[in-house]
């Protein structure tokens, strides 16, 4: 405990002959002595300085003796003496204090000791799938390509086959950033291909990691921003043969040689034929469970052959050229490979969570 000392010496000086008022002072100079207590070399060393020293309060009193009445000189010496040993026997105790502490080594520094280690967290799971999709397409040859999130009209919709008015736009509910001319967050990463297509440069083989929103309900199955990785493979002769044959691999590198895969058609505007990719329930093994909706399989991604409208509009000869395109959402795989049951967590930022993935890659 440190407490500090303040001694107005000036008004000692007008209040001289007032020998109660210098007891006074002697008094509460005295109280703070016997208070005064602390292991600190610094703070010991301002006491030090504060009574002791030469400048210091005792002495200061001192000089006042002269002011003093000769009758009253005798007491008031004594009682000076007294303040001025009392000030010296607190000052040889906090010297031992000190020096028994450094004997015992507390207030050292023990350079032996191990040091803090530093926490320097993990990868969030989304970029840890991400970084595992992206390594194996490519290892099959494909490219990274990015895009804009604020996207034009042209490279989220028209330009995909879905001119304006066309129903399937309200598959995807979009946050439009202005109206007229239209841009908006995009829907999808397939905004990217229009964008690879129109550079003219053939054979593209890519893939389009990125972030989309859309207006949805925010629950534990859908958010109004996720992560999506898009394919796309054009050349010579590409055949729905090479598009089965590329994700069959995908499928097998991410979740293991077991997996069982199916097809299922279905419709995008953009590809022809489409269809979509399930893989055998994770969970349950096939068996039917509350994640499968007790069918046995899960969807994992859309894809198709890349519809002839779509080649034309970006400025490749569809006769000359085809190709396949396919699409996935990363929440949705990292949720299966993790067995997580709300995609919500993943923008919680919630550190007991993120810390479960400080030993994946
Ligand atoms: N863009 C689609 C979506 O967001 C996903 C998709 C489906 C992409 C089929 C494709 C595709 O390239 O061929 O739902």
């Amino acid at each position: 405990m440190c407490f500090t000392i303040t001694l107005h010496l000036n008004s000692l000086s007008l209040i001289f002959a007032s020998m109660e008022n210098l007891l006074t002072q002697i008094d509460n100079l005295k109280q703070a002595i016997n208070h005064f207590s602390s292991d600190d070399v610094n703070v010991a060393e301002v006491f030090r300085i504060q009574f002791i020293g030469s400048n210091g309060s005792v002495k200061a009193l001192m000089g006042e003796m002269k002011n003093v009445a000769p009758e009253n000189k005798k007491a008031m010496g004594q009682a000076l003496n007294d303040l001025k040993l009392l000030a010296e026997n607190k000052w040889e105790e906090l010297k031992n204090l000190i020096n028994r502490q450094e004997a015992t080594g507390k207030n050292k520094t023990d350079l032996t000791l191990p040091g803090d280690s530093l926490s320097l967290g993990s990868r969030h799971p989304i970029s840890i799938v991400r970084n595992k999709i992206v390594s194996i397409f490519q290892r099959l040859g494909f490219a990274i390509a990015e895009g804009p999130e604020i996207e034009d009209d042209w490279h989220n919709f028209t330009a995909l086959n879905l001119p304006e008015n066309h129903p399937a736009r309200d598959m995807q509910d979009t946050f439009y950033v202005s109206q007229d001319p239209a841009w908006m967050l995009r829907t999808h990463t397939s905004s990217v291909q229009v964008r690879e297509m129109e550079k003219g440069e053939l054979p593209i083989r890519i893939i389009c990691p990125g972030r989309v929103y859309r207006n949805e309900t925010i629950s534990a199955r859908a958010h109004c921003f996720f992560h999506q990785v898009e394919g796309l493979y054009i050349a010579d002769d590409v055949s729905f043969a090479d598009l089965k044959q590329t994700l069959y691999f995908f499928v097998k590198e991410m979740f293991g040689e077991d997996i069982k895969v199916r097809f299922r058609p279905s419709y995008f505007p953009f590809t022809e034929p489409s269809a979509e990719m399930d893989i055998s329930c994770l969970i349950c093994g096939g068996k039917g469970c509350n994640v499968c909706k007790h069918t046995g399989w899960v969807e994992i991604l859309g894809c198709g052959m890349v519809h002839p409208n779509v080649l034309e509009n970006c400025g490749i000869d569809s006769k000359k050229y085809s190709g396949f395109a396919f699409g996935m959402g990363i929440e949705r795989i990292t949720m299966l490979k993790y067995q997580i049951k709300d995609l919500r967590i993943f923008s919680e930022n919630d550190v007991r969570f993120l810390k479960q993935f400080e030993s994946a890659v």
